[in-house]
């Protein structure tokens, strides 16, 4: 499951100079793209609501074997959003566009870091690509 925070639904409007002008919906297809190559499916969500994300959490844990998260600035912010990866036990990789260790030091904390399987920062729109390769390697090397 590929889950996506507050303000993600507007790529391509948003401060293109750090995030870049892909849209989400391409990112999204890239990865359902990206997951039919490596034999995985992929579903996509992407909310502003701290509570609607923490919902889809817990449904993953029925229905996903992993979580590729970008959380957004609830990634500096949400001990919800930590405790639910925590609570349901599926691997987890965080993703960022931006590399957050450039920028505003209020960025250069996660809360989900120490509870993912690892983080990918600062490949633009890479990270995710990358990310899904990460954690659907994970998956095949714990079997
Ligand atoms: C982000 C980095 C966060 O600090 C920021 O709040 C975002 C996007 C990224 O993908 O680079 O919304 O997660």
């Amino acid at each position: 499951m590929v889950l996506n925070g507050p303000n993600l639904n507007l790529l391509g409007l948003r401060e293109p100079q750090i995030y870049g002008s892909v849209t989400l919906e391409q990112i999204d297809r890239d990865l359902v793209e990206e997951g039919n190559r490596l034999q995985v499916q992929v579903s996509c969500l992407q909310s502003n609501h701290e509570g609607v994300l923490v919902d889809a959490i817990h449904q993953a844990r029925e229905q996903s074997q992993g979580i590729l998260i970008n959380a957004g600035a609830y990634t500096h912010t949400s001990v919800a959003i930590r405790d639910a990866l925590a609570g349901v036990k599926l691997p987890t990789v965080e993703v960022h566009l931006s590399n957050i260790y450039q920028r505003e030091a209020f960025r250069h904390h996660s809360y989900i870091a120490p509870i993912a399987i690892g983080q990918i920062s600062g490949f633009g729109v890479e990270s995710y690509r990358l990310g899904l390769q990460a954690l659907v390697h994970h998956l095949r090397n714990q079997k």
